[in-house]
């Protein structure tokens, strides 16, 4: 099943997230959106989660929870870390990890990154590892020797019967609005399909959704979706507004002109 994903990073406080998840819940349920067609989960800042949590389960509400970040230990002296196992409790489905403004901003390497991946799936939760090549890497070895990279380093340390989602998410296309090409997107996706059929075999390839992010909009969402080898987005900016996040998750609409 496709999955859009909103990421809000360090946007809204609890109560800014409880409004707008009510706004979403409503614009999708205004357009009878069929939750078990297309999947949608939101990522809001630590503190949110609880509320969100919360106003998800009174209101049966059939959004997904996902957390941003999360430590790599599971307990012990590690101040301002937030634990697997907290955010477990918290009916949290997805957790990002590799986002690039956590290895760019905070100096994040692989290792930490599977580490992360693999505290997150020991939880039972499903790890979204983000990867992306910058715009430098993109010039000197081509779009998909990094991601490639990344994505191998992330699953060596995962459960072989862990399900992960890979989000490819270009560095320079973040935040940009210069987003990659449709096609851009799906000779990555491709690649990175090929690496997890020849490391985990085809069957989990196959089931294994791949994500494209970065600048996704209303307007061009349906072009990734369209590749045979994207199954959904990862939304930053405009995943804060609920009309534009409802329209893009309501992407079918777009591909079919339905
Ligand atoms: P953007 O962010 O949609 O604002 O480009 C995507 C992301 O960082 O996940």
């Amino acid at each position: 099943m496709p999955l859009i994903a909103g990421n809000w990073k360090m946007n809204l406080d609890h109560l800014q997230a409880i409004a707008l998840v009510q706004k979403l819940a409503w614009s999708l349920k205004d357009v009878k959106h069929d939750f078990g067609d297309v999947e949608v989960a939101v990522f809001p800042p630590f503190t949110d989660l609880r509320s969100v949590q919360t106003l998800l389960a009174a209101d049966k509400l059939s959004l997904a929870l996902g957390a941003q970040d999360v430590s790599p230990h599971l307990s012990g002296a590690y101040t301002g870390d937030i634990s697997a196992q907290f955010l477990s409790k918290l009916d949290t489905r997805y957790v990002l990890v590799g986002h690039s403004e956590r290895r760019h901003g905070h100096g994040e390497g692989d290792d930490i990154v599977a580490a992360k991946a693999k505290a997150v799936a020991t939880q039972g939760m499903v790890p979204m590892i983000c990867v992306g090549e910058t715009a430098a890497d993109l010039e000197e070895q081509g779009a998909a020797a990094v991601p490639l990279a990344q994505l191998e380093a992330a699953i060596a340390a995962l459960p072989k019967d862990a399900e992960f989602v890979i989000a490819y998410e270009p560095v320079w296309a973040i935040g940009s609005g210069e987003p990659a090409t449709a096609e851009q997107a799906e000779q990555v996706c491709a690649a990175l399909r090929a690496r997890i059929a020849e490391l985990r075999g085809a069957k989990v390839a196959a089931e294994t959704r791949l994500l494209y992010g970065g600048s996704v909009a209303s307007q061009n969402v349906a072009g990734y979706l369209r590749q045979a080898n994207v199954d959904g987005a990862l939304v930053g900016g405009a995943s804060l507004d609920s009309q534009e996040f409802s329209r893009i998750v309501q992407f079918k609409k777009h591909v079919t002109g339905a």
